[in-house]
């Protein structure tokens, strides 16, 4: 098994973009914010992105609106780490900082029409209900926004580091595939047939169209009734001008996520489900040439005393029971749940071994699975130490 180092991935001024992807509930969100704040306190400048945080999440850093623009997490900053075996590499350096930010979906997809439209028609687009229905719903758009959002921070030169979570997803490659979808959509027949008109001079075509859209027309008007379709010819009319833009940027967006000092770091539970997810995923990237740092596992059980075996610890159990006697039934118990965990941890490790094996050249590190969820700073340090340090103990061990 190799290991993935995030420590140096972290402190290593190359790394520029690192994206947090997996699939629905493995904790893309925590890890993302618990990478902000260990690069942070390392002494980087670093923004991250989070997508949805849970509410404590969001409190801990500060996110208490929706305003679509980094702020500085209080409470980060290089030197907070305290004594840890990370800092003896020498890292502590002074100035890091961690900002953070939410995203907001339909200000995010504002600003776009903002910066490509005229102001008249770009408050003719922002007033229209087929653009506000749009801006929030069609699948993708989240995808997308975050995206288009770390284009514009990265654009902005002013981070070391720019950790992205990626929104909840059914599968964590709709996330790859949103800046195709949405020029799909772009290019979508509907969408070119209602273009047309405005484009093409010659007369005769435009005759057919009109033929053609008047058809389209009547049958959606029945559908959809007349305002909505008034609604989306006037939306479509005003994205005409803005068509280009549209397409050029998610096509910059979607080759930022290739350019050198992006890296990919794919979350995964110790579950069947997450790991054949992420096997999919680190294939997908693969074969794509993206930049794969690795998988994270998380969640991972640990016992406190591996050195009590499970056949040690059924066996003293047996020898304990004893119902006249409540303490030793008592040790008897802890002894019991001690061999279930030992065995959660076996299963575990097998599956993530499973893994290791079909993908030899992927780097893998974990995280353990704390008592209780991590939605503040210490929680977000303790599992950054967890991150970096557990694998520093694994290596000096073997
Ligand atoms: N190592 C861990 N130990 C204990 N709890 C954890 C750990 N990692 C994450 N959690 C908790 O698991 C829950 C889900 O985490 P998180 O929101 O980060 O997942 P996610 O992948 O972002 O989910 P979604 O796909 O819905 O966006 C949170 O309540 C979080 O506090
Ligand atoms: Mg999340």
């Amino acid at each position: 098994m190799t290991y993935l180092d995030i420590e140096t991935l972290l402190l290593d001024p190359e790394t520029k973009i690192i994206v947090c992807c997996g699939s629905g509930g493995v904790g893309k969100t925590t890890l993302a914010a618990a990478l902000g704040v260990r690069a942070a306190e390392s002494g980087r400048k670093v923004v991250t992105l989070t997508i949805d945080p849970a509410r404590r999440l969001a409190q801990a850093l500060g996110l208490q609106e929706l305003d679509n623009v980094p702020r500085k997490v209080a409470g980060v900053g290089a030197g907070r780490r305290g004594t840890t075996k990370g800092t003896a590499k020498g890292t502590a350096k002074r100035g890091g900082e961690l900002h953070a930010m939410m995203l907001d979906m339909k200000r995010t997809f504002d600003e776009i029409v903002e910066a490509h439209a005229s102001p008249a028609k770009a408050a003719q687009i922002l007033a229209n209900s087929f653009y506000q229905s749009l801006s929030s719903s069609f699948a993708g758009t989240q995808e997308y926004m975050a995206m288009e959002k770390l284009g514009q921070l990265r654009a902005s030169n002013t981070w070391d580091l720019i950790v992205v979570d990626t929104p909840p997803a059914r599968s964590a490659l709709d996330f790859l595939d949103a800046p195709s979808r949405l020029g799909r959509f772009l290019d979508g027949r509907f969408i070119r047939m209602l273009f047309v008109p405005a484009k093409v001079g010659s007369r005769g075509y435009a005759k057919v169209m009109q033929v053609g859209l008047g058809f389209v027309t009547g049958t959606m008007t029945k559908l959809l009734g007349t305002q909505l379709l008034t609604d989306v010819q006037t939306f479509v009319s005003a994205m005409d001008t803005m068509f280009g833009g549209l397409r050029e940027r998610a096509d910059a967006t979607a080759a930022l996520l290739r350019a050198p000092g992006t890296t990919f770091v794919v979350v995964a539970a110790p579950e069947p489900d997450a790991l054949r997810e992420a096997s999919y995923f680190v294939d997908r990237l693969l074969e794509e040439q993206m930049p794969l740092a690795g998988v994270v596992v998380n969640r991972v059980h640990r016992s406190g005393v591996p050195e009590i075996t499970t056949a040690n610890a059924l066996s003293a159990a047996d020898a304990l029971d004893d119902e006249h006697n409540p303490e030793a039934a008592l040790a008897a118990g802890v002894l019991r749940v001690h061999a279930q965990r030992l065995s959660l941890e076996a299963t575990e490790q097998k599956r993530v071994d499973g893994f290791a094996l079909a993908h030899p050249n992927v780097r893998l590190a974990s995280v353990r699975a704390f008592a209780q969820d991590v939605h503040d700073l210490a929680g977000l340090r303790e599992l950054g130490r967890s991150l970096c340090d557990d694998l520093a103990e694994t290596e000096s061990a073997s």
